[in-house]
């Protein structure tokens, strides 16, 4: 069975985007997110494709738009309910990279929470990671990272 992690990076206040761009720039932030999902299949709105300087190497895009896209290499879904459908009749892990509205529908799917935590506020982001409690997760404390700002990777996985 499919293992759906949610990957994401978010301020102390679940900042995740401006501009349809990332906010912080954080080097090993970037080596981390690249590490853990070379070889996988990652999963994305049509916002954070389109955000994407190029295609991520050794991964697999799949990108839910209502758009009709053909674009080589990428596989496109118009319709949620089609993509879980085919996502959980895969046996893997597969990363589920944002953005924003991505991460909401995808949440109540998703046992494993993998966040970096930064230390630092935007009041003008304009997209967010979307509420949860944490009471329902058990968090492992991963990695402290100090650059020019602080940050956590983490990891929460959902109580039984
Ligand atoms: N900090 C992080 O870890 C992180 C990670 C990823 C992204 N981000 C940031 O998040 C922002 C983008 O997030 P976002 O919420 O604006 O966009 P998004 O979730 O990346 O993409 C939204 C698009 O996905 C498609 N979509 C969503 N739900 C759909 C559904 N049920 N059926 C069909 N298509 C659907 C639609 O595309 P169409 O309009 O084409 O139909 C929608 O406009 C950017 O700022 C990005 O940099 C941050």
């Amino acid at each position: 069975m499919a293992k759906l992690i949610i990957i994401a990076a978010i301020g102390k206040n679940n900042e995740l985007g401006k501009n349809n761009k990332l906010i912080w720039h954080l080097k090993e932030d970037l080596t981390f997110f690249k590490n853990t999902t070379l070889n996988h299949k990652i999963v994305m709105g049509y916002n954070t494709f389109a955000s994407l300087p190029k295609l991520l190497p050794h991964r697999e895009h799949i990108v839910l738009t209502h758009q009709n896209l053909n674009i080589e290499g990428i596989k496109v879904f118009n319709d949620f309910d089609t993509l879980v459908k085919y996502l959980q009749n895969l046996d893997e892990d597969i990363y589920i990279i944002g953005g924003s509205s991505i991460y909401r529908l995808f949440l109540p799917l998703c046992d494993e929470l993998l966040l970096t935590q930064i230390d630092a506020e935007c009041p003008s982001a304009d997209v967010y990671f979307p509420n949860f409690n944490p009471q329902d997760y058990e968090k492992t404390n991963l990695k402290d990272v100090e650059e020019e700002v602080s940050y956590h990777h983490v990891l929460l996985r959902r109580k039984k």
